[in-house]
């Protein structure tokens, strides 16, 4: 974990992601923007670990944008409010699409919590390439999680807009995958994911 001192948020976690491209090799497969969408603590960052090294070990080039990591560097000047979160995702999309450009699998982790700014991003990204994935917690379970202590803040008002408690999630209502991470293992929601990934391949 790691924390960004100059960001306005003192609250971000960096993941530590276990990148391993030295031996990678480019192949004939589509580029594609993996958007996972979900609370904190839905498990968006480690499924996304652990979905970059199965991609990777196919042989695919990838890519990681995580919330806490942007909102360090890129996106720094920007809160947690709905114009904020609204510029954030913009700015990712962005992004996303120039890696895509370039050939990559981009996996997104954003909380990404209105369905109008993922709608957005499908847009700027292109339907085709756009794979929404659902990371699915029941609010209890994240708070039980709470892996940075971030809700028991915003539960003591010492966060503000926390996704959740004092501001909305639109459930996703037709996600290309939808992961119940109460039911799934880590290792089953990156095989469905493997084969969204798949059948992506062979969509025109
Ligand atoms: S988004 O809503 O704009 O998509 P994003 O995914 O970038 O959010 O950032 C979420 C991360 O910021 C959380 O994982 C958490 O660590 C941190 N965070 C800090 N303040 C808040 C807040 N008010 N609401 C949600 N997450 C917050």
């Amino acid at each position: 974990m790691s924390y960004f001192p100059d960001s306005q948020n003192q609250n971000l976690h960096a993941f530590a992601f276990s990148h391993r491209r030295s031996e990678q090799m480019r192949m004939n497969h589509k580029p594609a923007v993996i958007w996972m969408t979900g609370i904190s603590a839905s498990g968006k960052s480690t499924i996304a670990d652990a979905l970059d090294i199965a991609l990777q070990e196919q042989g695919r080039i990838t890519a990681i944008i995580d919330g806490d990591s942007v909102r360090g560097g890129l996106c720094r000047d920007l809160g947690f409010t709905d114009s904020d979160r609204d510029e954030n995702i913009r700015r990712v999309a962005e992004v996303a699409r120039l890696m895509l450009d370039a050939g990559l699998v981009v996996i997104v982790a954003l909380i990404s919590p209105s369905s109008a700014s993922r709608h957005y991003a499908r847009s700027i990204i292109g339907n085709e390439y756009f794979v929404e994935v659902h990371v699915d917690a029941p609010l209890e379970t994240a708070e039980q999680r709470d892996p940075k202590g971030l809700y028991k803040k915003a539960r003591a008002g010492l966060i503000k807009n926390f996704t959740g408690i004092d501001s909305n999630y639109d459930v996703p209502v037709f996600p290309e995958v939808h992961l119940n991470t109460q039911a799934l293992s880590v290792a089953q929601s990156v095989a469905a994911i493997l084969d969204w990934v798949a059948h992506n391949d062979d969509r025109t």
